[in-house]
């Protein structure tokens, strides 16, 4: 069976040993395509590419050069991964990332995010489309995302734990680093830039919402609702990246006055926000040191 072309394992018993050693030789050919040694991990959601234009680019890979990555199936997602520098930040970015509604399980979805880690990264920056259910929220406006809720009925982490990796059992009381969200406000300030917060929760998809759905999942405390994310967090955290993940309002979903979406619409409002997200992300990656020295 030609292993290289996907890491299509759910086909077969599902055997950690075998998932490792994918990671690894993913790992391995990243590396060898490269001398840069990333430290910030960026994935850049749909129709969201744009901050790859920033990055001073060394190499590209097409995710299907790469031993035992999964292939983007969606249009709106390019599937390659960058590494250079952004600003002095050596960055790995992955334009282009995997949806559990392609058919992908939650494991294979966060592939890259072992690979990334295994590159050495220790920060992750997320963006994401997202549809907003919290009243005050505006089309094309940009969520912080404090917090998240899994709705997706998978974990990347079910089966047997690989403790090199991380604990079997990961907290979860702060999966966005609070040090980082801090710094995401006062780059947001500083720019003039209007940032939301607030609970992102992750469904399947690949439908929107009924009504009855959104009404749902407002009362259970979401203001944003998104098909991706959760699950690159929840592994991310697993082996301790520090997380910042940013939404981008695509669609106002308020049950009592709700109109039809297309994703013209979706990927019309990423586009008007997408200068804003990239400025943003932008500023904050070139003070990420400053994080580090106030840990220190
Ligand atoms: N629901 C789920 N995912 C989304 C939405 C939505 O309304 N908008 C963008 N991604």
């Amino acid at each position: 069976m030609d292993m290289t072309a996907s890491a299509s394992i759910d086909s077969q018993p599902f055997h950690i040993e075998q998932y490792q050693q994918q990671v690894h030789e993913a790992t391995a050919a990243v590396r060898d395509a490269t001398s840069v040694q990333p430290r910030l991990g960026v994935i850049l959601g749909t129709g969201l590419g744009q901050l790859a234009e920033e990055i001073d680019v060394e190499v590209t890979l097409p995710y299907d050069d790469l031993p035992h990555f999964p292939l983007s199936t969606v249009e709106t997602h390019d599937g390659r991964l960058h590494l250079g520098h952004l600003e002095d930040v050596p960055v790995v970015a992955m334009q282009g990332r995997f949806h559990l509604y392609e058919g992908y399980d939650a494991r294979e979805v966060t592939f890259p995010v072992r690979v990334m880690a295994g590159l050495g990264i220790d920060t992750l920056f997320i963006s994401n489309a997202a549809g907003g259910m919290n009243p005050l929220f505006r089309r094309a406006d940009l969520m912080l995302i404090t917090d998240h809720i899994n709705l997706q009925g998978d974990n990347p982490l079910v089966g047997p734990n690989v403790e090199d990796w991380g604990p079997r059992f990961p907290d979860m009381s702060a999966p966005y680093d609070p040090e980082l969200r801090r710094l995401v406000e006062d780059e947001a300030l500083q720019q003039r830039t209007k940032l939301r917060r607030g609970v992102y929760v992750a469904v399947v998809g690949p439908n929107l919402e009924t009504r009855a759905e959104y009404r749902f999942l407002r009362n259970i405390g979401a203001d944003a609702v998104g098909m991706s994310t959760v699950p690159e967090v929840i592994v991310a955290r697993h082996m301790g990246l520090r997380v910042m993940a940013i939404s981008v309002i695509t669609d106002e979903c308020f049950p009592d006055a709700l109109h039809p979406i297309d994703i013209e619409d979706v990927l019309a409002a990423a586009a008007e926000a997408e200068p804003r997200l990239t400025a943003l992300m932008k500023g904050v990656a070139t003070r990420l040191p400053a994080v580090e020295e106030s840990r220190s």
